[in-house]
């Protein structure tokens, strides 16, 4: 079945009566692309993963969905004493993005936030100083009697603006975090702070097989052309390896790999202390930290969708105009990998997995590892015209601060401000022709 499924991508994939596919458009994810255009668009497995791949996979999913409780149950036990949620996918809602809620209690829905000290920045290896009493990450939730170190709400101040040609108006949303601890105290006014929202777990395993020669060929940190972008890689810690690599996961690129992004998760997360990261003995074992690695390496991209519209690709060549795709990158080659289905593939990520300075609005003042408190990574625009669909309300942006595609580019600055610049000053049907290739996504 799965190869008859394989078939049916090639062919007929993301085309509509009207708009039928153009067959020089690569497909999304190489061979690992899936046709689900539904609210499950997130949730396959990769078409091209053999039988025992799939059973991981398979392993990896229930891994994924289970949810923690308090020891001493004898299964999923682990949780806490503090944690933000109870399970990989009820913060990764059908392994897509999530939400910020507003108001209290909003962080422990989906969003987090890391904290460290001002110091950081000097500390070796460059990582983030953890907060005395409160860790890397505020943990909002607690198993029964233990007292959660702290509250967290979310409130949003709007700012308007408008386009300078036709004076359409449009609101920005800004968050506004108030952090209070257990005991009614504030925090030390030097802690920095950063609110995050769960980024789109499909493709990772693409990202993670791209050789690091690419990332540093694509890099150019004293902007030697001159085009005013000069992403840069992090370099961050790798613990498995005990060694400095580049970072390529995370809103910052603050990880380095994917068992290491659950590893974290289920530590800081969940409180679930496993083989890779653990402070006293792994209540997790090591197959299932494989598995859940594994399931995040093989979910299968989704293939764009109206690809032949004449205004989708009216976008498509005004996104390469107006520089997106200098960070944007369209088209990225996976190498060799450990694990078949991600190897030697073609696909379009839409990003160069590097850092760049987006400006001072964008900002969150917290460097983890080489990232600057203005820098981000190149956020992946695959499967964005899906988001809404697979969760309503999903948001853009590193804190859930863009509710539309069209509020995520207005928001861009620094490197990306000459960008944003060109698209404020699109007419309007050029703006509505880029925003329908980026829903093509
Ligand atoms: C409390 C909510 C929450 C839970 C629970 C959670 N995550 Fe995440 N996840 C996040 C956030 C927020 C980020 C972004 C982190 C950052 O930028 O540092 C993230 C990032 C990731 C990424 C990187 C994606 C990318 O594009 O870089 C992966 C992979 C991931 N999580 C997997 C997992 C797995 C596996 C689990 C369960 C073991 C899990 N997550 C549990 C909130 C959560
Ligand atoms: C200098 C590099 C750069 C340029 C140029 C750039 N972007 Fe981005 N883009 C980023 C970074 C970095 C982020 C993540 C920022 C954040 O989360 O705060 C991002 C985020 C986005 C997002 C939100 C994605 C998500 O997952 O939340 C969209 C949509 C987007 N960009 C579209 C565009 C469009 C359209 C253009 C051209 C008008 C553009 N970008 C130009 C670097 C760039």
């Amino acid at each position: 079945m799965r190869h008859a499924l394989v078939a049916v991508v090639l062919t007929a994939c993301g085309g509509t009566p009207e708009a039928p596919p153009r067959p020089e458009t690569p497909l999304a994810g190489g061979d690992t692309t899936t046709c689900d255009q539904t609210t499950g668009a997130f949730s396959n497995p990769a078409p091209n993963l053999n039988d025992q791949d799939l059973s991981l996979h398979l392993a990896g999913d229930v891994a994924f969905d289970a949810t923690f409780v308090t020891p001493p149950a004898t299964v999923n036990a682990g949780l806490g004493p503090v944690f933000n949620n109870r399970s990989c996918s009820a913060c990764h809602v059908k392994d897509g993005r999530g939400l910020p809620v507003t108001g209290k209690g909003a962080q422990g829905s989906m969003a987090l936030v890391r904290v460290s000290t001002a110091e950081s920045a000097i500390q070796t290896e460059g990582a983030p100083l953890p907060v005395p009493g409160l860790g890397g990450q505020l943990q909002d939730h607690a198993v029964y009697g233990v007292t959660p170190e702290v509250t967290v709400a979310i409130a949003w101040t709007e700012e308007p603006g408008s386009y300078p040609g036709d004076g359409k108006g449009y609101s920005l949303r800004r968050p506004k975090l108030t952090i209070e601890r257990a005991d009614g105290t504030p925090l030390p006014a030097d802690v920095l702070t950063s609110l995050r929202i769960p980024p789109p777990v499909f493709g990772l395993g693409l990202l993670e097989a791209v050789p690091e020669a690419t990332l540093l060929a694509l890099a150019d940190p004293d902007d030697a052309d001159g085009d005013g972008i000069s992403g840069r890689v992090n370099r961050v810690w790798d613990e498995a390896a005990q060694s400095t690599v580049v970072g390529r996961f995370g809103w910052k690129s603050n990880a380095p790999n994917l068992v290491q992004q659950a590893a974290a998760a289920y530590l800081n997360d969940m409180g679930v202390e496993n083989p890779l990261l653990y402070v006293e003995a792994p209540e997790l074992d090591g197959p299932t930290l494989s598995a859940v690695s594994f399931y995040t390496r093989t979910l299968a991209v989704p293939a764009r969708r109206d690809v032949g519209d004449p205004r989708v690709m009216r976008g498509e060549v005004l996104f390469g105009e107006i520089g997106c795709a200098s960070c944007h990158v369209p088209e990225l080659k996976s190498g060799a990998s450990p694990f078949a289905a991600v190897t030697d593939q073609r696909f379009q990520p839409y990003t160069d997995l590097l850092l760049h300075n987006m400006g001072f609005d964008l900002a969150d003042g917290r460097p983890d590892f080489v990232a600057s408190g203005t820098e981000w990574r190149t956020a992946p625009l695959w499967g964005v015209g899906l988001a809404a669909r697979v969760l309503v309300g999903a948001a853009f942006l590193h804190d859930g601060r863009a509710r539309t595609l069209e509020e995520a580019v207005l928001w861009h600055g620094g490197e990306a401000e000459r960008s944003r610049d060109a698209f404020r000053g699109l007419r309007a049907g050029d703006r509505a022709a880029l925003l329908a290739f980026l829903e093509s996504l």
